[in-house]
Parts: C-alpha cells; structure tokens; sequence
C-alpha cells in the first residue's frame, strides 16, 4: 500500500466511526505512528513496509473503539515538552498550559528559588514543565493514583537525568498528606471537577477511557477543589499563590468565599481560549 492510499483508508475508517476531525487525526497517525511525515505522502508517496501496514490496522481498530489516539500513539505535547500517557493518566489539555503560563512568567518575584507543590499532578504534565522552565525551582507533585503515578516517573525519566540540576520528585498520597506541614511559594493543580453526572454525557474516548478519579468532582464538582482551599493556606508561604484549574462556568464568587473563610485572598482568574473562566488564584 502507498502512503497517500493509507492516508486515505485512514480517514475514511474514523469519519465512518463518527472521529471529529479524521483529516488531522489520519496525518498524526501516519506522521507518528507509522514515521511517515506528510511532506514525504505528498512528495514521495512511499510504500509502507509490512510492519507499517499491520501498524496502520491496528491503529485503526483501537481508534475505532474510541480509545484516545494520545493513548495510542504514546504521546501528547504541553508546554513544548513531549509528554507520555496511557490508560491511567489523564491526557493533559492545551489549557492547562495557562496554569503553567501564570507561574513562568512571574507570578512569584522569587523564581530563582521558588518552591512549588502541584497537586493531583497525573501525568506530571504541569510539574514537569514547571522544573524545565524555571531551572531554579523545587517541585514536588502528589497524586493519589498509583498508575498515574507510573507516567509522571517515566515522564521524569524522559526530561532529567541524573546528573540534571533540576530539584523535582513525585509522592503518592491524598492531596496535601505526602508532604506533612511543608509550606511552597506556590501551589498549582488540575484537579479532578467534573460534576458527576455530566461524566456520562461526555465522548466515550473521555468518559470510557480516562480514570474517573482524573475527572469527578462529586455531586458538584467542587469535592476536590475544596479541600484544595480549605488545605492550601496551611501550606503555603507569605506572599505564596494558589494556581488552580477550574471547570468553566464555575461561580467565582463561591470560590472567592471560600478562599477567604480559609484565609486566602482571591487574586484574579484567567479565561481560557474560548472565553471560559479557567485558572483561579488566590494568595496568602
Ligand atoms: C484532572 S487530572 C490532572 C492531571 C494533570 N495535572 C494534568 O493536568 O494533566 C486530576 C488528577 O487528580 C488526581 N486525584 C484525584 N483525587 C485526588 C486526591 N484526593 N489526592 C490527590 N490526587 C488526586 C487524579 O488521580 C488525577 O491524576
């Protein structure tokens, strides 16, 4: 088979399975699974060996059943960093990368030294792309989830070795339990704040695949994001942020009381692409 024919197998085989945007998906299957780029389809046309060609159908058969295709091919960028995920870790999001946004470009006057707890890491996404781009900084992430647990370490292992300079660990735990009474300059999280009930009525490749304890936020959504509040000021320094994702059309000032019952003073919150209030921040 040729690649321009494979390219076209493939987008006929996810448009027939109701795939968004089979056009892009085809052309990232070929691009990284099967090492083909689209110059090379166009130009080239080059006939894929028969590894390709079984590669090809199997992708195909499980992006069929709605698996995530980032769960297939291995990957997903954030933040420019090549990030590893599979069944057990949440896909992160373009806009999660606001989160990490806020904290690069001088949220906090002391980036050289800066410590930052990110709390229900998954992947390590968040942590990871903090440590590279603020080399200074002491990152510890938490997350509950073992399997999660096991991207964010091969994560690491991708980006720092160990002769790195870069300080950055990851615990398992509840939110705040893995780290005691230590305070940081900063915390973010994404954590899980879905309402319960909308989980349902979501994609299947999110709603089928993706590990509920990634997404539910309980009756309201607001479980996790609770406590987060409720437990940040005790962790946090003087002058220390809170950076933490939210579900669009969150009530802010919901959030704004709770943050001051807690001790915290709300700061300003970050729209995302779409116009959705997206990052909340509050400080001490
Ligand atoms: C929305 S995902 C975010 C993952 C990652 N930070 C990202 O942005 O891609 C939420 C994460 O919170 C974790 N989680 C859920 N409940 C938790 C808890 N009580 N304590 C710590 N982590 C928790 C889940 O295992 C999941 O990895």
């Amino acid at each position: 088979m040729q690649a321009r024919e494979a390219l076209k197998k493939a987008v006929t085989t996810l448009s027939g399975a109701g795939i968004a945007i089979p056009e892009r998906e085809a052309s990232a299957i070929l691009k990284d699974g099967l090492g083909i780029n689209s110059l090379a389809v166009f130009k080239d046309d080059p006939t894929l060996t028969p590894h390709q060609e079984e590669k090809l159908e199997e992708i195909l058969k499980r992006r069929v059943s709605r698996e995530p295709l980032q769960y297939i091919l291995g990957f997903v960028w954030f933040y420019g960093i090549k990030i590893e995920v599979g069944p057990g870790a949440l896909i992160p999001r373009p806009e999660t990368e606001l989160v990490v946004e806020e904290v690069v470009k001088g949220v906090f006057p002391k980036t050289e030294a800066v410590s930052i707890l990110d709390l229900c890491t998954g992947s390590g996404a968040i942590a990871i792309a903090l440590s590279l781009n603020l080399p200074g900084a002491d990152v510890t992430g938490t997350d509950i989830s073992g399997s999660a647990l096991v991207w964010a370490g091969k994560n690491m292992a991708a980006n720092f070795d160990s002769a790195s300079p870069h300080k950055i660990r990851f615990l398992k735990g509840d939110l705040f339990a893995p780290v005691g009474d230590s305070r940081f300059d900063i915390i973010t999280a994404n954590p899980p704040y879905i309402k319960e009930d909308v989980i349902e009525t979501l994609p299947p490749e999110i709603c089928c695949w993706e590990p509920r304890m990634a997404l539910s936020g309980g009756a309201e959504g607001l479980d996790v994001v609770k406590r987060i509040i409720s437990g940040a000021p005790e962790h946090l320094r003087p002058d220390g942020r809170l950076i933490m994702e939210i579900a669009g059309g969150t009530d802010i000032a919901a959030l704004d009381r709770m943050s001051v019952d807690a001790g915290l003073r709300p700061e300003k919150v970050i729209k995302d692409y779409s116009g959705w209030d997206r990052v909340y921040i509050a400080r001490t």
